[in-house]
Formats: C-alpha cells, structure tokens, sequence
C-alpha cells in the first residue's frame, strides 16, 4: 500500500505526521515499512539516519526519490507492506506522481487563512489524479491547533472550509505540542517518546481514520488473511507476487 503524505504548504506537519505513520505501522502494526523522502531538504532521510543510529529502535528503511517516481514507488511497493511518501512543500512531479499510484493521500493543513488558501489548488491536482487513480482517497487534516477552549472554533472552521470541496476532512486532528518537535531531534516519534501521551493519542486516531480501521491489530489481521489465501494458492502454483518476492 502506497500512502502519500502531502500539500502545497511548508511547515504543515507532513513530514511529522509521515514518520509518525510509519512508526505507528512498524511498532502497533508489526508491518514492514519503507520511506520515499521527495523532498531535497532531506528532513525524512536525516530523521530517519538518526533513527536508525539507535540500536532499540525498530529500524525504517528510506530512499530518496525525485521526479518521475510512478515505476519506483510500484516496485517498491512489492517488497514492503507500505510505502510512506514523504512530498516537500509544493506543486512538483513527485507529487502528482505519487498520486497517480498512491492508495492513501494525507494533506494537513493549519487552521490559518494562508493554509486554508490552498485547498482550492490541491482539490484540482486531487481531482486530476483521481482520473487517473480512482481507488485514491484523498483527506485533509487539521493540525497544529491551538488548545485554548477559546479558539476551538478555529478547528471547526478550518474543517468546514475543507468541507465545500469534494475532499475528505478526517474527524481527528492533532494540537500544537512541544513533543513533536523534542521527539523528532533523535529519530524518536510521539509513540516511542510517551507512548501513553496525549500526542501518541491523537497520531494513532489520525492513522487509523486515515486507514479506515479500529485499530493497528485489524492491520495485522488483514495481512494474515491475506498470506493465508497465498499459502492456499501455493499448492497450485506459485502467485506472481510470490515470483517477485523470490527475485529479490
Ligand atoms: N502538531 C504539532 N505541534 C507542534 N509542532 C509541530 C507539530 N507538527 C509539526 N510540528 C513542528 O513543525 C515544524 C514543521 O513540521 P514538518 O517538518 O513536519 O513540516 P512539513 O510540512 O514537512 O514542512 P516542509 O514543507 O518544510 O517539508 C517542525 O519543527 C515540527 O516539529
Ligand atoms: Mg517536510
């Protein structure tokens, strides 16, 4: 599964929430994962050469990728349980290209007016891709929201802007909290730094309503079924992602 997590704004938190995915996948899902970074400040990769210097830490493969990244991304594809997109701050190839392919797009957004100004540009590039990929969804998330009661009405806001386009608005969001950017410094995410804290809460409803499940355990309970329909084909004859698997 290809899960692209992007938008035309700097800052918004894609790749926060891009490596907090994966981590929630490795650890919760027991999955195994692996990281596009399309973006040449390279803040995926380094987070994720930090991370892998930590011997405790389950390791996260990442490759850079620019450009043209289609053929790439399906490749990879074949040998991960999910392939996490991580796309800079822009309109570019990769992109378009990761939506022309991915299963799952993530946009988070602020609830600012600068923000909120790109929706109407990434609604056009989500409906041209979706020509092209109609199994894609598409959803916006809120994130960094202020916590003060006061300015809830900020979020709400934020969300309905969302709402008079043709994309997904995710229910969950998540609020501005020093723990992401402490957690992130040595390759850690919300879930290893305090996996019972209130940020580790809000990561894991936004990938499970992202993914459409109740928990990670449902995740691990698909690709079980999965594999068990392979190993029953196996004794006809062997699958072609099967043939893959053996070239590798
Ligand atoms: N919910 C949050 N609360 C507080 N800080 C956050 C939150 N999410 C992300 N940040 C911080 O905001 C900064 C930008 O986040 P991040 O690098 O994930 O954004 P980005 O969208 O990937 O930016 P770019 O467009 O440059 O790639 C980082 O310092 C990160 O730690
Ligand atoms: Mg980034």
């Amino acid at each position: 599964m290809i899960i692209l997590v992007g938008g035309e704004k700097g800052g918004s938190g894609k790749s926060c929430l891009a490596q907090n995915i994966a981590v929630f996948l490795t650890r919760e899902a027991q999955a195994s994962v692996i990281m596009v970074d399309c973006d040449p400040q390279r803040t995926t990769s380094d987070w994720i050469q930090a991370r892998n210097n930590n011997p405790d830490l389950p390791t996260i493969n990442c490759v850079q990728l620019y450009g043209k990244i289609r053929n790439d991304l399906l490749s990879l594809e074949q040998h991960y349980d999910y392939v996490i997109v991580d796309c800079g701050g822009q309109d570019n190839l990769a992109l378009r290209a990761s939506m022309s392919v991915a299963s799952h797009v993530l946009m988070p957004l602020r609830p600012k007016r600068r923000d909120l100004k790109t929706v109407s540009h990434m609604d056009d590039i989500v409906a041209t891709c979706l020509m092209i990929n109609p199994k894609m969804k598409a959803s916006f998330v809120i994130t960094q929201c202020p916590s003060l009661p006061n300015q809830a009405n900020r979020i709400t806001e934020a969300k309905d802007v969302c709402r008079t386009y043709d994309i997904n608005v995710l229910e969950a969001v998540n609020y501005s909290r020093n723990i992401y950017d402490d957690s992130e410094e040595s390759g850690l995410s919300v879930f290893e730094l305090e996996p019972k804290g209130k940020a580790t809460e809000e990561m894991r409803s936004i990938a499970c309503e992202l993914l459409e499940i109740s928990d990670a355990k449902q995740l691990i309970e698909q690709r079980n079924k999965v594999s068990n329909v392979t190993t029953l084909r196996g004794h006809y004859g062997t699958s072609r992602s099967q043939e893959k698997r053996f070239v590798m």
